[in-house]
């Protein structure tokens, strides 16, 4: 993801301030909006200091724009950080937005970061000869034709790292570019050419006359005689209304409201209802008095309000999720007596006990804790912070060894609930 911080003072610019003719562009900006909603311009006047200032946005422009809407600074370094138009470093004639969200990633913009790693370096620095810098950026919306990257205002997309390297070749030299999809298709069409709405007649203004003959071609097949007339002539004859029933029989309870009963000479309220109505003014039924299969059906409309509901059935936790839960409260109540900003390491210490940890991993290869399940990279790399390079040394953790790595890591009982020192035990070489 972006880094979106201010670029440092020594490329600041000492003032920023916008030409007349910006200046009288961001009042007609301005003044689209009523009274009061002047705030409403900012990103538009972002925008165009951006493009006055060689297509970034030192801090004193950020201001003068915030100054000029009468916000807050710190409203509009807001706007600023926050959308990644903005660039808030110097970036090269060329700045390349590369989408790094799910969908591109996923079909290669991995390789395109790689690429441009390699070609220019770092992503938010400009290239020696100032042509080109890069970012990656969150979802462009073109996501059909993944991955693509957007250069200055344009998107190109359906990109190889090899396009794109091409691509890269063509701007430096001033040669013409195709913008849009790199392999040729139209628009976000299927990789293999448009396939729905291809009858030319869609196209040709012969549309209407091109389903009435389907239509027409269909029935005839379908039927003959008297029964093959058009829909046209169906229509003059047997006119249907336009209603979701038309065409189908429905059955419909007859209404009973109460002033259809009233209009036929009948008490509005029927005596059932009115008994439904005052039924609340008895005394309440406790649950259990209750018809057993109504309770169990969950017939909650048939409890009284004010009888508490049953008690949640119990959460059938296995023996090591309760060994866990234990575990927790154990440790957060331990945690409660220390010093709010108590180090990982003291917390730990108040638990339990640190493990034995090595110098190093033996013959230099630590074994790969990540096959652990509930490792990840990061735990693998905090452990062998910790001197736990293996997995017998884990296989031999005692439980109070367990609560200390548990709460230096900071998930007190997950070890246990992961069966950490199990998976350990069955992935150790047998006599270590
Ligand atoms: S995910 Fe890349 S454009 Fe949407």
């Amino acid at each position: 993801m972006a880094n979106r911080r201010l670029a440092p003072a020594a490329e600041q610019p000492a003032s920023f301030a916008f030409t007349p003719e910006n200046d009288a562009w961001a009042k007609g900006q301005i003044a689209k909006y009523p009274e009061g909603r002047q705030a409403s311009a900012v990103i538009p006047l972002l925008w165009r200091a951006q493009e006055q200032n060689g297509g970034w946005l030192p801090q004193k422009a950020i201001e003068a724009v915030a100054d000029t809407l009468g916000m807050p600074h710190i409203r509009v370094l807001e706007v600023a950080t926050f959308y990644t138009m903005f660039a808030l470093e110097p970036v090269g004639r060329y700045w390349i937005q590369v989408c790094g969200t799910v969908p591109c990633d996923s079909c290669g913009a991995r390789g395109l970061k790689e690429m441009l790693h390699e070609r220019l370096g770092p992503s938010g620095h400009v290239d020696a000869n100032g042509v080109f810098s890069w970012l990656e950026v969150e979802c462009l919306g073109a996501c059909c034709n993944a991955p693509m990257v957007q250069i200055n205002q344009d998107y190109y997309e359906d990109l190889t790292p090899e396009s794109l390297g091409k691509l890269m070749d063509d701007l430096a030299a001033g040669r013409p570019v195709k913008v849009g999809s790199q392999t040729g298709r139209s628009a976000s069409e299927p990789l293999g050419g448009a396939d729905t709405l291809t009858d030319p007649t869609l196209f040709d203004g012969s549309r209407i006359g091109a389903w009435r003959k389907r239509f027409e071609q269909t029935e005839a097949s379908q039927g003959g005689g008297d029964e093959a007339k058009s829909s046209e002539q169906r229509a003059a004859t047997d006119p249907k209304p336009a209603h979701p029933d038309s065409g189908r029989t429905t059955e419909r309870a007859p209404t009973d409201a109460p002033a259809q009963r009233a209009a036929a000479g009948q008490e509005p309220v029927k005596a059932s209802d009115r008994a439904d109505a005052t039924r609340g003014e008895a005394a309440p039924k406790a649950i259990k008095d209750l018809e057993p299969a109504a309770a169990e059906a969950g017939a909650q409309s048939g409890l009284p309000r004010d009888v508490p509901p049953p008690p949640p059935a119990t959460s059938g936790a296995s023996d090591a999720e309760k060994a866990a839960e234990a575990e927790e409260a154990r440790v957060s109540e331990t945690l409660a007596t220390l010093p709010k900003d108590a180090s990982p390491e003291q917390k730990a210490d108040a638990v339990g006990t640190r493990p034995k940890a090595l110098d190093a991993a033996r013959a230099g290869t630590p074994d790969d804790l990540t096959r652990i399940k509930g490792i990840g990279p990061g735990n693998s790399t905090k452990l062998n912070e910790l001197g736990i390079y293996h997995f017998d040394q884990i296989a031999a953790w005692s439980p109070a060894e367990i609560a200390w790595v548990g709460t230096y890591l900071a998930f007190p009982g997950r070890i246990d609930r992961e069966d950490w020192v199990g998976q350990a035990k069955a992935l150790a070489p047998s006599g270590q």
